[in-house]
Order: structure tokens, then sequence, then C-alpha cells
């Protein structure tokens, strides 16, 4: 386990981490999320890193040098490691498409929920708790079904029959409430640390950014060290995408990259709510909003980590932009015709977003650009419902086809 403090991202105090630990108490569980800040020029140091010893195919952990964990997973030499694409996109040569619907739960959220169990276990912890839009909790509930530690997970009860099936099958105990996620995550969230539970809440809990960076290290080896100009991916909470912008901010860090990329974080129009913050400029104050979207995964109103999105896109020069769900769904048909690549809603995002800016000519054909595919389809496929034929022939029609 790598040596490292907890800082809050708004005050800049200072933790040793302990058990229980999850946020500055002085600014509060929204403005007090916390980093996990490493010793960079130690780790500047490793062989790994001097030498440049990585493989495009290999897990997460090859990435051990900048990860705060010591247990170690049945899943974790699976999670992570997944394919970088390159495909010819919207008149843009070769645009890398990081497609994270091949992790062992099909969706980027193993990244984080490895690293939660590893913690629990480090911990000392037998039970973990999880509230989620649906991907997080169904990743949790998958890795941690082998083990001896207790799941408890906590969803809308509208959540998509996939992640819904995928709950009930690993034995988590699940609880699908009637409410918005942002209502569910509150309410459990009071429960589980009065019980004591490990938390795997998105951004409550600063180690999960620590698992889900190492997307952004993956495509920085796959595409042999070359930064794309501008990274988009979809954005309910935040996480995410601020785990993106400290993956390249480390490996910058440390030396490995000279480059940080443009990341855009793509919304859903219906309920915008970390563009809003952002658009308003600092000093960046949460706002709860109302709103829905078919692309349930990032139907955040409320969000955790809106705090850290903001501060690191602008560190970037980023932005955020939305689309509607016409769009949404748009992009999950286009997206498969063209690449073959199957994405849940939210997944689809970076695809209709980049569509969005060639059109208004805000991305040209001489940037590089990466898209990041967050989450399978296969896990909602009600979302195309109508959208794809689903029509039958009899037998003499199907002769007749090819006469
Ligand atoms: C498939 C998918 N994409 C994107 C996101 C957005 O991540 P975040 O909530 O960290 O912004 C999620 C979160 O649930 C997700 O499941
Ligand atoms: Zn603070």
């Amino acid at each position: 386990m790598r040596k490292h403090i907890l800082r809050c991202i708004t005050c800049k105090k200072e933790f040793d981490p302990k058990p229980g630990l999850y946020y500055c108490e002085d600014c509060g569980k929204i403005l007090g999320t916390l980093e996990v800040i490493y010793d960079y020029d130690s780790i500047k140091e490793e062989s790994a890193v001097k030498e440049k010893k990585f493989d495009k195919k290999a897990s997460m952990y090859q990435f051990d040098f900048l990860l705060p964990t010591e247990s170690k997973l049945k899943f974790d030499e699976y999670v992570g490691g997944t394919p970088l694409f390159k495909f010819d996109l919207l008149g843009i040569k070769d645009v890398l498409v990081k497609y994270d619907g091949s992790n062992p739960s099909s969706s980027y959220k193993d990244r984080a929920s490895s690293i939660a169990i590893n913690r629990a276990l480090d911990e000392g912890n037998d039970t973990l708790f999880c509230a989620s839009t649906g991907n997080a909790a169904s990743s949790l509930a998958t890795l941690n079904a082998h083990t001896k530690m207790k799941t408890y997970i906590f969803v809308p009860s509208t959540i998509p029959d996939g992640k819904r099936a995928q709950l009930e099958i690993s034995g988590a105990e699940v609880m699908a409430v009637e409410g918005t996620y942002d209502e569910v995550y509150d309410a459990s969230l009071e429960l589980g640390l009065k019980k004591g539970w490990y938390c795997r809440h998105a951004a409550i809990n600063p180690y999960l950014l620590e698992g889900k960076k190492t997307g952004a290290f993956e495509i920085i080896i796959q595409n042999d060290f070359v930064i794309p100009d501008y990274v988009l991916v979809g954005v309910g909470d935040g996480t995410v995408i601020s785990s993106l912008y400290k993956g390249f901010w480390e490996f910058k860090e440390i030396g490995l990259t000279d480059k940080i990329p443009r990341i855009i974080g793509v919304q859903a129009e219906g309920i915008p709510a970390i563009k809003k913050v952002f658009d308003k400029g600092k000093p960046y104050k949460p706002q709860t909003i109302k709103g829905n979207t078919i692309a349930d995964s990032i139907s955040v109103g409320k969000p955790r980590d809106v705090i850290k999105a903001c501060t690191y896109i602008e560190a970037c020069n980023g932005y955020f932009i939305t689309l509607s769900d016409e769009e949404i769904l748009d992009a999950i048909i286009e997206l498969g015709k063209e690449t073959g690549l199957f994405a849940e809603p939210a997944g689809a995002v970076p695809y209709g977003g980049l569509k969005k800016l060639t059109y208004e000519e805000n991305i040209t054909e001489s940037d590089t650009v990466c898209l990041v595919i967050t989450g399978n389809g296969l896990k909602d496929v009600n979302a195309v419902e109508g959208l794809i034929n689903t029509e039958s022939l009899t037998i003499k029609e199907l002769e007749k086809r090819f006469e």
C-alpha cells in the first residue's frame, strides 16, 4: 500500500487516514471531499516508473505504485486492462475509444469497487454498503460475492432490469427503495455510517476515485504515452470525470507525460447539475436540482463530487455540455453502427458529445480525441426499445427474402 495523506478539496487541511474518516468535518460532506495525496517524488524513483514497464492488457493493479490498498481479491487481475480501440468517427481519424463495458460486472465502476473491497479488508471491516444509480452497486455486489463479507445495496426501485438482476444474482442484500438516487443516497449513508459498515458511496469515500483514475493511466500506456487533446465522458456525481483528471495529472506529476488533456463532461439536458455549478464559476457552490433522463446512471440532481469535478475541469481547461434524451438514444445507435460497441445510455453520451462538438466545430479533424465508454448496453436493453428491429419472420418469409 502506498503511503498517502488525505487533503480536503476546499480548505486543504491534511489528515492521516484512519477507518471511518471519509470527509473533512469542517467543510461537510460535499465541500469537504478528500483527495488522496502520495509522495510523488519517491514514486518517480520506482523501477516500474523509471523503466516505463507497463503491459497494455494487464489489470489496473499494475499501477499499484499509485494505489492505496494491500489486500487482493480474486477479481483483481481482471479489473481494468480494458480495450482502447481506434475508429475513424464523425470526420476525425483514429478516435480513441476506451471500452469499460468489458470489466467483470460490465462497467467502469469495477475499478472503484475493487479498491473499496480491498480497503475494507485492509481495515478489518466485514460489511460494505453502497447507494447507487445501479452500476456501482452491481459492481460491488459482483466483486464481493465470493468473499465472506456482507454487501448491503441501496438503489432506486426504478433501476434497469439488467442491473437489478446482477444485484440479485450476486446474493447481495438489496434494498430497492422508492425514491430518487439522491434521496436513497442520503438515507442509506446515515444508516451505514452509524452501523460502521465500509462505505462505497460515490465521492464521500476518497479511495473510490483512486481505482477509477487507472482508466486514465491505461489510456496513456495503451496509446504509447501520446496524450489526446480531448477526453469526453458522461457525468453524474462527478467522480469518474474527476478520476480521469487525477490520473492524467498524476502521470504528469511523476514525469511520465507532459500534458493533461482537456476533459469534457457530458451531462443530460434533463438534469445537468454539475454543469450548472461549473458555468456559474468560482467559488463553486453545490446546489440540488430536480430533473430526469433516460440515462439512469447520470440522473443525479445532488452531485457529491461537484467540487472536485469543477476544480479539476477548470484546471485542465475543460468544460461541460449537455445532450437531450433523443441525442443520447441516437448516440447509442450510431456508436453501435460505427463501432459494434453497445453502450448503456450514460456510456454512449461521449459519442453524442463528440457529435455535437464536431457539428459546432469546437472539435475539428485536426484534434485528437478519446471517448470513455463507461457501461455495457446489455445492462439496459429497454433503453433502445422502439429503436431496434424486433420483427420476426416465418420460415416462408425467410426463404422469400433471399430468393
Ligand atoms: C455507465 C456510467 N457512466 C457514467 C457514470 C457517471 O459517473 P459519476 O457519477 O462518477 O459522474 C456512471 C455512474 O454511475 C455510470 O454508471
Ligand atoms: Zn475542509
